[in-house]
């Protein structure tokens, strides 16, 4: 495994690697979330690229980018042992030099959900993604459904821009009581990882709604704010119910919706999404 801190040597060594790429993008603290997208990559193509850049441009100011967590050395013993080819792993300072300006807007889909509660944070990933695509050219892109809105405005930044690569969205992986991994997670105190399972709670019940044939959003939304509001340590950023492709809220089912929600636990910021 050839682990490249410049963008020149990336590009010089991907450029040469046996087709096709598969290119993971991550921020790191790697855990089996991101490593099923790194099997996925690996079983799908002939060179599997990790890259680990904790974005500084997605965080505002008032957010966890200082204390987002670290650990270079894990990390790479986990990729090393999955049978990764390359990493990359650029310095702040290599992809975002002296004078940089330009930031990729992605429009709508962006602006909405996280969007609304994260101003910025879309440009962010949107431009640190264009660079990795632009800088990696992989065939495949690996992204986890968890960040459902982020998956959609790759999607539309990938075909906007004609970037180029397929984009592909992997399932979410729990734990066995139903939370999500996520890198944040380490942050949780033992009363509040206890207080974390209100997210899988409540989206398991906008499922089992939905089931039974439900079809107002606005119920659904409800009972799933009043399960959350039950659980002392939480509280609500947003809980939506809308159009899975559009992510406009709905009114009324007519098929399938994206329930999804941001919820503080603690200073701990999670989201978590399903297919209802
Ligand atoms: O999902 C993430 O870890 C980040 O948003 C990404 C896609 C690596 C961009 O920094």
């Amino acid at each position: 495994m050839k682990v490249i801190d410049t963008i020149a040597e990336f590009r010089n060594t991907s450029a040469g690697a046996a087709k096709p790429l598969g290119l993971v993008p991550t921020m790191g603290f790697l855990h089996q979330g991101h490593m099923s997208l790194v099997q996925r990559a690996r079983a799908e193509n002939a060179t599997v690229a990790v890259s680990i850049f904790v974005n500084p441009t997605q965080f505002s100011p008032n957010e966890d980018f200082s204390a987002y967590p670290r650990n270079m050395g894990a990390d790479l013993a986990m990729l090393r042992e999955a049978g990764v080819d390359l990493v990359f792993a650029p310095r702040a300072e290599e992809v975002y030099p002296s004078g940089f300006e330009t930031q990729v807007d992605v429009g709508n889909i962006a602006s909405r959900l996280e969007g609304e509660h994260r101003p910025g944070h879309f440009k962010g990933v949107a431009t640190v993604v264009c660079k990795l695509l632009t800088i990696v050219r992989p065939d495949r892109c690996y992204f986890g459904q968890k960040d459902a809105q982020q998956c959609l405005v790759i999607q539309r930044l990938n075909t906007d821009l004609n970037l180029g690569a397929e984009i592909v969205v992997c399932p979410t992986v729990r734990e066995p009581d139903g939370l999500a991994l996520s890198s944040r997670n380490v942050n949780l105190s033992p009363d509040e990882r206890n207080a974390s399972l209100v997210l899988y709670r409540a989206l398991s019940k906008a499922k089992a709604m939905r089931d039974s044939g439900v079809a107002d959003a606005e119920e659904i939304k409800l009972a799933m704010r009043n399960l959350i509001e039950g659980e002392p340590l939480a509280q609500i950023g947003y809980v939506s119910v809308a159009d899975p492709f559009t992510l406009l809220e709905l009114s009324n089912i007519d098929g399938q919706a994206l329930a999804s929600m941001a919820v503080h636990i603690g200073k701990t910021r999670l989201i978590d999404n399903m297919v209802i």
